[in-house]
This record gives structure tokens, sequence and C-alpha cells, in this order.
């Protein structure tokens, strides 16, 4: 009897060992979108494909700086989300692939082909611009008067009010950091950011938490992507953006397959589903307000407009070469951070 329970448990675990025995489908992302965002299209893409999804959520530069540790071995299979200028460094590092979804020519022009090589290095799949977010009722009880743009944040009674995010971790504050360069030209910009330094009680790792954390008090005024400041306000804080007066930059975010990904099936079935207008609906559901990159999907109606907003010809291209960056990095690390206090 006894040996009869043995040859059935080695039957068993045989059976599950033979060549075209069916392993559960997997698939590791790394999300540099909002955290529920990330975790809603982790669950759906699981339930609608039945390919397991390990999801991690990180911002822009932190995704970056993992791809390049693992580039002998790589660990994620997509990228999805976060500021599309890191996404064509990680395409120039040889840290990702391409590949050209069938759904590319459905998509706005802006989103088919962001590199513009022809080879989808990378694709798009939302937009959003740059601004700034107040707490009303913190300045109203301070009694400093709301600011119209990047010029009034860099005013004496802002001392200590104002958040935003580590260039060097946050893809937001470095295309904050792109869009003074744009709009002043190097030397002044590094000016108004030392200005600014004298201002900021605190710079966060991810670039969504100064708002977050000026919705709860923790600070007056943020310098933030505007739809980030939209979740806040569809929350019931008493936020107020801002597209500032002297114009402001903006970013497409972008998905792109890791090269060397463990399991290339699902993280092209993955790059299909999530360019589809169905999948791209979700984003309203997880009060996400970006502007999707699929013309049928459902724009919410708190998203920020963008055309009525002041955009600065933004030159990805440029601001994404790695020696510019990493000058611009050097250079706020050096000249920047705690040093205008
Ligand atoms: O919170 C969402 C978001 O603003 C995205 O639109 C953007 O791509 C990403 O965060 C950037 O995050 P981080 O600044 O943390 O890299």
């Amino acid at each position: 009897m006894r040996r009869a329970w043995w040859i059935l448990a080695l039957a068993v675990a045989l059976a599950g060992c033979r060549p075209g025995a069916r392993r559960p489908r997997r698939l590791t992302l790394y999300c540099s979108a909002q955290h529920e965002w990330c975790e809603l299209v982790a669950r759906r893409f699981e339930e609608s494909s039945g390919i397991r999804v390990s999801m991690i959520r990180k911002s822009t530069g932190e995704v970056y700086a993992q791809l390049w540790a693992e580039r002998g071995n790589p660990k994620g299979d997509v990228w999805w989300g976060g500021t599309g200028d890191t996404h064509f460094q990680a395409a120039h590092a040889n840290l990702t692939r391409p590949y050209r979804s069938p759904r590319v020519p459905e998509l706005f022009s802006w989103a088919q082909d962001p590199m513009g090589d022809g080879e989808n290095r990378t694709t798009g799949i939302y937009m959003g611009a740059l601004g700034i977010a107040y707490n009303r009722e913190w300045l109203a009880k301070k009694g400093i008067e709301p600011p119209t743009g990047w010029q009034d944040i860099l005013r004496p009674d802002f001392k200590g009010e104002i958040q935003m995010a580590n260039p060097n971790s946050s893809g937001t504050a470095y295309t904050a950091l792109a869009t003074f360069v744009q709009l002043y030209g190097e030397a002044e910009a590094f000016k108004l950011l030392l200005k600014l330094d004298a201002n900021i009680n605190q710079y966060t790792q991810s670039g969504a938490a100064p708002v977050r954390n000026a919705a709860r008090g923790e600070a007056g005024v943020a310098v933030v992507f505007l739809h980030d400041a939209a979740t806040q306000v569809a929350a019931g804080f008493p936020i107020e953006l801002v597209a500032p007066v002297e114009g402001t930059g903006y970013e497409v975010g972008c998905v792109s397959m890791v090269r060397g990904a463990r399991h290339p099936d699902e993280a092209r079935a993955f790059i299909d589903w999530s360019l589809s207008p169905e999948a791209q609906g979700l984003a309203a559901e997880a009060h996400a307000y970006q502007v999707p990159s699929h013309p049928q999907a459902t724009v919410p109606p708190e998203a920020p407009r963008m055309e009525q907003m002041k955009l600065i010809d933004f030159d990805f291209g440029r601001f994404s070469e790695k020696a510019v960056r990493g000058h611009l990095l050097k250079r706020w690390d050096d000249e920047v951070k705690g040093r205008g206090r």
C-alpha cells in the first residue's frame, strides 16, 4: 500500500515537470505611474489575460537605476509609465528594446513613436503638464497671495512653504529642471533654482508626493504635474491648480519593453492591451487624470485642459541625452540642493 502511494506521488510530480506541461504565465511590471493606477492595471490585465503580474511601483529615475543595475540579468519585462525622457535614455543605453504594437497606428501622433526614429523603442501612453499647486486654506491662513507662475514662487513670503521632488529620482522634478533651462537658459535657470531652494521645505523622492503633502497641510505649495494635483482636488482637498503664466513643460508618459525580458510574449501582450481604449479608460477609475494616448479612451472631466495652457516646445531629444541629463543633475546636486538656505 505504501509503495502504491509513492508511485502515485512520483507520477504526479513527473506530470508537473514533463515538457509541455502548462506553467502559469508571468509578467514582471515596473510601473512609474500613480500607485493606485499601477495596481488597477496589473489586476485587470491579470484578469483579462490569465497572466500573473508582479508589479513594482517606483519613480522614473529609480526604475532607470534598477534597469541599469540589472542589465546583465534583467528581471523586469515591461516598464510602464514615467516620464518619456527617461524611457528615451533607457533606450539609448540599450536597457530596453523596440516593440511596435499593432495598436500604434490608432494612437495620437504624439504617442506613436515619441523618439521619432521609426523603431518604437518606446511608445506614448499619456500626456500631462507641469505646474504649481497650492493649498488655498493654508495660503489664506498665512495671508500669502496665491502664485500665478514660476517667478511668484521665488518670493520671500513662500520661504519654507514649497515642496518639489528630487530630480535624480523623479521624472516630474527632472521635467521641472529641463523646463526652467528651456524657458530661461541654463545660467538663469540655475539662479532661479537656487532662489527656489531658499523656499523649499522638502525635496521628496516621488513627483506626486509634494501635492499629497500640500493637500494634507504639510506644505503650502507644490511643483508637480497638474494631473496629480487634480487627483487631490477630486479627493476633496482645498488644492488649486496653476498653469504658470510664463509657460510650462510637459511629459509624454511611455511604455517600453525591457531588453532581455524573461517573458517577451507576455510583455508584448501587456503592451498591446495597455494601448487599448478600454485599458486606458481605467485611469479615471484610479483617479489618474493624464490625457490618454488613445483617442477613443475617455478623458475624465477632472483632467487639466492642456490646450488652455502655454506649453513650451519641449526638446525631449536633447534633455534625454545622457550627457545633458548627467550634467544638469550633477549641477543641481553641486549648486542647488540645500545651498539657497
Ligand atoms: O503620479 C503620476 C505621474 O505624475 C506620471 O504622470 C509621471 O509619469 C510620473 O508620476 C512621474 O513620477 P516621478 O516624478 O515620481 O518619477
